[in-house]
């Protein structure tokens, strides 16, 4: 048994090894830049599990029943920072330009389903406040542009005939559980103003719990990007913040994935310090007002 504090050598080979392992397993890369972060982590399992070496917690890994310690060892190397109204400028864009333009078109095809994915989604603040901007959105749209009916009392959120789906997804389940639950402490809502605190939160001693009507149009799942098999038929992706942590080649293969994830000229909106430029060309750039979205191009083979 591993002694507690004590820390144990890695090898290069060993080293290797593992950062291959984390690799192929959810395409996050530690370069050489990231390998003080990758070795600490790697240390604090060793010691979890009790073992006497790397080479003895890669065999553990890659065994039979190594699947849960790789689940573990996946959600401690991930980074889940994230906050609500993130990137407001780019925020601003989505639903002004964006969101506007989706649901216009939709609404002359007479298309009422709306579909968005947040790929990357960590503890919810990301999906929650896309929820938030649709509804908005879709309440301004109709004050602009009333229904041919009357709107049913009390107003829904979602004016129907639309159906509206926000689907959320990470490879971190602890993260998944929090969004799920979608409580937040009065630290965590700098972001949200007022108006929308007063409409999607109560006050829940001194937290604010999302409100189920907003909650309903949210769906929490697990989806590793690093698989072939994820969620198809969306009108917008919004995987921010997570590309940041893959190489370049897998970079390449995540943003073709999402060309075949999102509906013809759907929107891939990605993070600040992330870019598209020179992985492909199979999107075209939109920019505005410190905004930044990439449509899909159609491909003929
Ligand atoms: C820095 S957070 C970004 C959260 C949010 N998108 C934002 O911009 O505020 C990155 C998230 O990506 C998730 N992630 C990393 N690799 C992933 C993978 N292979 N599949 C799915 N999610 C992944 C992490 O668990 C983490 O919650």
């Amino acid at each position: 048994m591993a002694a507690t504090g004590v820390q144990i050598q890695i090898t290069d080979a060993e080293y290797k090894l593992l950062q291959t392992l984390v690799y192929q397993e959810c395409g996050m890369y530690f370069d050489e830049r990231r390998a003080h972060f990758l070795h600490d982590r790697l240390q604090r399992r060793l010691r979890v599990c009790g073992l006497e070496s790397f080479y003895a917690y890669y065999r553990l890994l890659t065994s039979g029943h190594g699947k849960n310690e790789l689940a573990a060892l996946v959600e401690n190397l991930t980074v889940n920072e994230t906050s609500f109204f993130r990137n407001k400028p780019q925020l601003e864009f989505f639903q002004k330009q964006i969101l506007e333009e989706v649901l216009r078109k939709k609404q002359e095809r007479r298309d009422w389903s709306l579909r968005i994915w947040s790929a990357g989604c960590s503890t919810g603040q990301e999906p929650y406040t896309v929820a938030m901007q649709i509804c908005d959105a879709l309440a301004y749209y109709y004050l602009r542009n009333p229904l041919p009916f009357a709107m049913p009392t009390p107003k829904p959120l979602i004016p129907p005939p639309w159906k509206v789906e926000v689907l959320a997804s990470d490879i971190n389940y602890t993260v998944l559980r929090a969004a799920q639950e979608g409580i937040y402490p009065e630290t965590q809502m700098d972001g949200v103003d007022y108006a929308f605190r007063l409409r999607y939160f109560d006050k829940v001693g001194d937290r604010y719990a999302v409100k189920k009507g907003l909650k309903e149009l949210v769906h929490f799942d697990f989806h590793n990007l690093k698989t072939e098999f994820l969620p198809q038929r969306n009108d917008i992706i919004f995987c921010r913040n997570v590309m940041i942590y893959f190489d370049e080649a897998e970079q390449k293969r995540l943003i073709q994935k999402f060309h075949r994830c999102l509906n013809s000229e759907g929107y891939l909106f990605i993070g600040h310090a992330e870019s598209l430029f020179g992985l492909t060309d199979r999107y075209r750039m939109i920019h505005q007002n410190n905004g930044t979205a990439y449509q899909r191009i159609e491909v003929t083979a």
